[in-house]
């Protein structure tokens, strides 16, 4: 959410505020440009360890979308020091470094602050070759549409904390939501996407609208190839949404046509908010077997789920 009119006329900045990407982009010298992004929340898993894992996966995620490599993060902690026992933030704090450590870069400091409710988070610095980023726009007609993690994790935090999420369930989400974009995001190094992003708040349409909105083109996406985490479709059917999936339904209902075989509760787990959701990526055709073939060996739930035309009325064609 943007507050403030853009001012910078640096032109070695290459991505920044004007931009709704992933992170910024600022070129240093012809070969090394650095990525920085920021990410903190309150605590969506009750296990404090995996929190600290899942929001180092998170704040990590923006490097990899934008084609970057982590080297250092900064914590970010406000937490009820008189209240909760000094061992749950050590256990978050040694997730966070653990997945950090993962990606192989380092915690290289950070800040906490006394407060009433615990939130975490990390801001990420990595290095990117000045032409060889990749943007959340860009997409090309005729290029297929690739999304690297199941969706649901909002329906699914939602259940936990009403405590209706199964041991099963919770096993599943925590796996993904722990698991680095690293391994995906290597993988594409061997081919050309046109436009890369990572899905999180705004949803697997929000964000795939920003990028085909951006890229001047419209999207289709087949609503049955798009992955659910385990135990997202009952959930969904007993109402368990968090607020961001009607909000951003409300945002993106008019830029979107549905088939009417599309339910409402479909539609609604299409727009859930997502944290450390997987890559959406828009391949040139050419490179999609070489792709599938290599990430399928990271990642097997790696999924087509769409394809890029022409501009039309609509920016996105759900059926
Ligand atoms: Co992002």
């Amino acid at each position: 959410m943007r507050f403030l009119p853009a001012e910078s006329h640096d032109p070695n900045l290459l991505v920044g505020i004007d931009n709704t990407d992933d992170g910024s982009v600022y070129k240093l010298t012809d070969d090394i440009a650095l990525i920085q992004s920021l990410d903190f929340f309150t605590p969506i898993v009750d296990d404090p360890y995996k929190f600290g894992q899942i929001a180092a996966a998170n704040a990590l995620s923006d490097i990899y979308a934008m084609g970057g490599e982590p080297k250092t993060a900064l914590n970010i902690v406000a937490y009820p020091i008189e209240k909760l026992k000094h061992e749950i933030l050590a256990n978050i704090l040694q997730g966070a470094r653990d997945k950090v450590n993962e990606a192989d870069a380092q915690i290289v400091g950070g800040h906490s602050i006394d407060d009433e409710e615990p939130k975490f988070g990390l801001s990420v610095t990595g290095i990117v070759h000045p032409d060889k980023f990749y943007k959340n726009i860009g997409a090309k007609p005729g290029d297929v549409l690739i999304l690297t993690k199941p969706i649901g994790a909002g329906i699914l935090t939602t259940a936990l904390k009403r405590g209706q999420l199964t041991a099963d369930e919770n096993e599943q989400m925590t796996h993904f939501l722990t698991t680095l974009n690293k391994y995906a995001a290597e993988c594409l190094r061997n081919v050309h996407p046109h436009a890369v992003t990572d899905v999180t708040g705004f949803g697997l349409l929000g964000h795939a609208y920003e990028m085909a909105h951006g890229s001047n083109v419209s999207f289709t996406i087949e609503q049955k190839n798009v992955p659910l985490l385990r135990g997202t479709k009952k959930l969904a059917n007993e109402n368990t949404f968090p607020a961001g999936a009607q909000a951003n339904y409300k945002w993106l209902k008019d830029a979107i046509s549905f088939s009417e075989t599309i339910s409402h509760v479909e539609k609604l787990i299409l727009c859930d908010p997502m944290t450390s959701g997987g890559l959406l990526i828009s391949l040139p055709e050419e490179d999609v077997q070489k792709f599938m073939t290599h990430v399928k060996r990271v990642a097997n739930e790696v999924t087509v789920i769409g394809e890029v035309i022409e501009r039309k009325e609509q920016t996105i064609y759900v059926k």
